[in-house]
């Protein structure tokens, strides 16, 4: 069980640092246009065809599928668990709403992950469905990619009430990741409680408000 939970609090780490990069990158597309298309593309670009960035890619990749059976398998664990009533009641009165539906949150993030790479990453990296164009500079357009998407309301609905579970699933990951751990230190723990709700607000907002910005823009 704890190699599982460790395993599940390493690679949640490890996805937590991408979602920093991840929506500083995409805090491009809120820029003037012309400088937007251009940074955000060429930054891309640079992402794709960097070997660093392609090994770190497959880290992500794995890291995603690591999370997601270990989740699973303590999910279907904790189920037989709280099928015995001495489990159940103390299973309630010690946690949260969030905690025992972490399953439940995830699945909900693991839809959105499935929309959003087969709107993405599928077009841009496989080359799948629809074409994508270049830029002046000769860069794949993503910026173009990101635009038309959003003009969609329903894909704008979808990726914002979408961060919801996000921002849950990340505030109380992030504050378990540490416990799992073995940090146990009181005080620290209430510190990184605060900087975990702090980091899932930034994450969940961030995300959730560019689709909106962008489809008014
Ligand atoms: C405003 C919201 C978002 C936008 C506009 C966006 C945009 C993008 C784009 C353009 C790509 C393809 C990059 C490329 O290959 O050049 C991408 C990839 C990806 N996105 Fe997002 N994203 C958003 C939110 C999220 C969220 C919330 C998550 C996770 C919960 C996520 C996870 C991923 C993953 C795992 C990839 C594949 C990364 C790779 O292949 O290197 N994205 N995203």
């Amino acid at each position: 069980m704890f190699f599982r939970k460790s395993i599940i609090a390493l690679t949640g780490l490890f996805l937590c640092l991408f979602l920093i990069v991840h929506l500083s990158a995409n805090s491009i597309l809120l820029l003037p246009e012309e400088t937007a298309r251009e940074l955000y593309n060429s930054y891309s670009t640079t992402l794709r065809e960097s070997p660093i960035i392609k090994i770190v890619a497959y880290v992500l990749y794995l890291s995603i599928l690591l999370h997601i059976v270990y989740a699973l398998l303590i999910t279907l664990n904790n189920r037989r668990a709280k099928s015995k009533r001495y489990t159940l009641n103390q299973y309630r009165e010690n946690s949260s709403w969030t905690s025992q539906n972490m399953g439940l949150l995830g699945i909900m993030i693991l839809l959105f992950i499935v929309v959003h790479l087969a709107n993405f990453w599928a077009r841009i990296k496989l080359g799948m469905g629809e074409g994508v164009g270049l830029d002046a500079n000769g860069h794949v357009d993503v910026y173009e990619v990101t635009y038309s998407l959003f003009q969609n309301i329903y894909y704008v609905l979808f990726y914002t009430l979408l961060m919801a579970p996000l921002g849950l699933h990340l505030y109380h990951g992030l504050k378990s990741a540490f416990m799992t751990l073995g940090f146990y230190h009181k005080k620290g723990l209430r510190i990184i409680a605060k900087l975990s709700l702090i980091y899932a607000v930034i994450m969940a907002v961030g995300f959730g408000i560019i689709p909106f910005i962008v489809f008014f823009k």
